[in-house]
This record gives structure tokens, sequence and C-alpha cells, in this order.
């Protein structure tokens, strides 16, 4: 099938290399031209595990090709998937003037029937101003376009794999042309027929689930997915934070809960709480759609503020071991939001040292894959390159990213490099017997 993919971003970029790798062929678009000549000679724009190989496999075969021109990529495509980005504005509502235009754009350029896909994450109803500028702008017969949603449910790092085996598939359509087009585009992805090049996982046998819906309910289950994994984050935040008070370990209370198949075990991990270009975000415009609709929506407003919160605790635990903050020097491991990727954005880590930077604090960092990110995002630290470098003087680490590396560091030398040996696990990711056997004094989030 032929597809088209606008928006090279995180969403577009593994959308596009993964449809091509299950055998179909694909143009990718972006407006940025400096993106696309990265990716048209060879390079990749992004960190994200098996993306670059599978990108220049594809590339190299000729099945992925990559254009400025959204008239070169809609030509010829059945469907065409909306991955551009929609950020936050002032007050929290999705920016969703970068979907417009390119729906704009679709509708002058397409010569022939074209399903266009909305993946990129959306408020409700968007589908439904795509569909009203399709038939405002388009220059085709009217019934040319059909609109679908198909949110993604990508995690950075795991993009690759998520995609291709994916936990469900959502398609919020409008009639059963659009549902079969998808199935067909999907089949392979559906039916397991693919082993992952990135983890070669084996496939499991049964298909995976496919939810059809309308087209606002998929823009709904999008939004309503990750704002309840935000809640169960700062669930589990909220539930250390009281840990701490009576003298119980989350660690434990998290596992005991999470052994009840209601509950789950996943994201009940305490500690510096959620980042990254997802969360944030999507439960600000979740916030502010319900909002729009004449809903106060407070218990994520609380899973906000509970999150917000988890910068105060770190400093606060530093305090209360340093006394006064100003003038000391904290190092910090780890700057992305989350390990495997070098992605920086709404990072906790980055909160925390502009929060200790304010404080008179000087700080070291160093992370495996986000210095250099960081440092553009964030130009006031020092940027180490390895943890010994970081604790060379310092007072206290505090460990923002669960990297595995970190596990694995050699705390006697760290130690000896250090002013004196705290560390603040924001993660609860160390052994606290193997830190306190290392001379460290300890410091869990809830533990
Ligand atoms: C998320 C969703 O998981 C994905 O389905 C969606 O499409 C995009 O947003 P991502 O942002 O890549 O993916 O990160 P995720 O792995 O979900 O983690 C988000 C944040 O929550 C990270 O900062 C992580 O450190 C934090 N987190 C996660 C916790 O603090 N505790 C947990 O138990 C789980």
């Amino acid at each position: 099938m032929d597809v088209c993919v606008i928006g090279t971003g995180y969403v577009g970029l593994v959308t596009g290399a993964c449809m091509a790798e299950v055998g179909h062929r694909v143009i990718c678009v972006d407006d940025d031209h400096g993106k696309i000549r990265t990716l048209q000679s060879g390079g990749i724009p992004i960190y994200e595990p098996g993306l670059d190989a599978m990108v220049e496999r594809q590339r190299r075969g000729g099945r992925l090709t990559f254009t400025t021109e959204i008239s070169e990529g809609i030509a010829g495509a059945t469907i065409a998937f909306i991955c551009v980005g929609t950020p936050p504005k002032e007050d929290g509502d999705a920016d969703l003037v970068a979907v417009e235009k390119v729906t704009r754009r679709i509708a002058e350029c397409a010569a022939s029937y074209t399903l266009i896909v909305q993946k990129s994450t959306v408020p409700v109803h968007t589908g439904t101003w795509i569909e009203r500028t399709l038939e405002v702008y388009g220059r085709t017969a009217a019934g040319t376009f059909d609109v679908a949603s198909n949110p993604e449910f990508l995690r950075e790092g795991s993009a690759v794999e998520d995609f291709l085996h994916p936990e469900r598939l959502v398609f919020g359509v409008q009639n059963s042309r659009s549902e079969q087009l998808l199935r067909e585009l999907y089949a392979p992805i559906i039916e397991r027929v693919f082993t992952c090049p990135v983890h070669e996982r084996c496939p499991e046998r049964e298909p995976v689930p496919v939810v059809i819906t309308d087209v606002p309910s998929a823009e709904l289950i999008k939004h309503a997915s990750n704002s309840f994994l935000a809640l169960k984050i700062s669930f589990i935040n909220a539930v250390a934070d009281l840990c701490e008070r009576v003298g119980a370990d989350v660690e434990q209370v998290a596992h005991g809960m999470g052994l009840d198949r209601r509950i789950g075990p996943a994201f009940l991990r305490a500690g510096l709480g959620f980042g990254g270009y997802c969360f944030p975000k999507d439960l600000q415009a979740f916030i502010a759609m319900a909002r729009r609709h004449g809903m106060d929506f407070a218990l994520l407003r609380e899973v906000e503020r509970i999150n917000q919160a988890r910068i105060d605790r770190a400093v606060a635990k530093l305090q209360d071991r340093l006394w006064n903050l100003r003038d000391k020097v904290v190092g910090v491991l780890g700057l992305a939001f989350k390990p495997h990727t070098d992605d920086v954005r709404f990072a906790p880590a980055l909160a925390l040292i502009e929060r200790l930077e304010r404080e008179g604090v000087t700080v070291r960092a160093y992370d495996p894959h986000a210095n250099e990110k960081a440092r553009e995002a964030l130009p006031g630290f020092t940027c180490c390159p390895d943890p010994y470098a970081v604790a060379e003087g310092a007072e206290a680490l505090v460990l923002c990213t669960e990297w595995p590396e970190f596990a694995e560091l050699d705390w006697a030398r760290l130690r000896g490099a250090m002013v004196r040996p705290l560390l603040i696990d924001g993660r609860n990711a160390l052994d606290p017997q193997k830190l306190a056997a290392a001379g460290f004094e300890y410091v869990g989030m809830g533990r």
C-alpha cells in the first residue's frame, strides 16, 4: 500500500519506518528542510533503539523516502497519517495550528481518494475539524476523503517494539471502507507474522485485538489512557510520601498492590514523577478540554499538582541533610526524562537542576545519551563526561534517571571523589545495602 506520513518526529518517523518494514511504500514529509536532508543522507535526528538501522535498511531498499513537499507525499498515497506536533498553549490546551495547516495542504493536493488518519495526540473533535477543513479547501469532488483516528501508544525507548507488537490497535472510523483500509494496512502486525528486528521477540499466537470505535471515542481513548497512567504514578508517589511519614516502604507496598490483577504492577514506581513530551502535556490538554466542555476534572488537576511537588520533595531531602544549599555542589545522574532515550523535554532532572540553581547550588550532571540535548535546553550547569566527574567535590548525588549502567557504578570511587557521601535515589533504582556498604548515606523516595 502507498502511505504518506506527515511529520517526522518520534511518532511519524517510527510510523513511517515500521510501515515500510512490514512491506508498504512510505513517503515521510516534514517542512523542516534540515531534518529531511539528514534523513535523506542516512542520518537520524533522534535516538531511539533500533530505529536508525530500520530507517537505513528501508531507505536503501527504496521503500522509505523523504520529502519536504506534501504534494509529493500525497500523490498516489491511499492513506496519509498526520503526525505533526501538538504543543501545549499557555492555557494547557493543545495547539492544533500545524494539524490545520497540514490538512489544508492535503485538501489542496490530493487528486484521488485518501484516508486521512490522525495519529498526533489531539483533543476530542479534532477529527470533525479535519473533515470540515477538507470539505472547505478540497479541490476534488466531495467524498474523496475519509477521516480516521488511530492513536499511538508508543513509549520512547521501545517505540519500534511497541509499534510492531502493540497490545491493542484503536481504529476510530466513520465507515467500513476506512476500517477495511486500516485492517489491510496493519494486517502483518495484527496477524503477528512479523518478528521485531530490535528485540526478536517470539510472535504471540493470538492476533492483536483491534478496537473499532467512532472517531471521538478513539481520540478520547488516547488522552484517557495517558491520564490514567499519570494518575497511577501520582497515586504511588502520594503513597510514598505517606510511607515516609509512617515508616513503611513504598516498594513493598507497590509490590503487594501490583499482584492484584485488577491493579497491576506497571506504573507504580515511586520517584521524581513523570516527565517527557506526552504525560505532562496530555494531562494538561485533557484538563483543558474537559474545562472547555464545562467540566472541572479536579482529579487530574491533583495528579498534576502531586507530580510537580516531587521536585520539592527532592529539594527538601537535600535541605534536610545539607542544611543550607547555597554554594554547595550537587551532582545529578541522568538528565533524560527516562532511560533509553535522549529526550529531555519536561524531564524531572532539568526541573530539579533549575530549582537547585535558583537556590544557589552549583550543579554537575551526566547522562549517557542526553548530555547534548540537556545542555541545549538548559545551558547553566556543568555537563560532565562521566559519573565520576560528576562526583568531583560534590556534597550529594541525586539519581534522576534510572539508566541500568548507574546500578553498576564503582561506588567506592564515587565516594572518594565526593566531599560528603550522600545519595538521593530519585528513582528507587539502587540497592540501599550496597550503597550503605560503600559508605553512602542512602535516601530513597518513600522507602
Ligand atoms: C507515554 C505512554 O506510555 C505511551 O503509551 C504514549 O503514547 C506516550 O506517552 P513515554 O512518554 O515514552 O510514553 O514514557 P513512559 O514510559 O510512559 O514514562 C513516562 C514518565 O513516567 C517517565 O518520566 C517515567 O520515568 C515516569 N514513570 C513511569 C514513573 O515515574 N513511574 C512509573 O511507574 C512509570
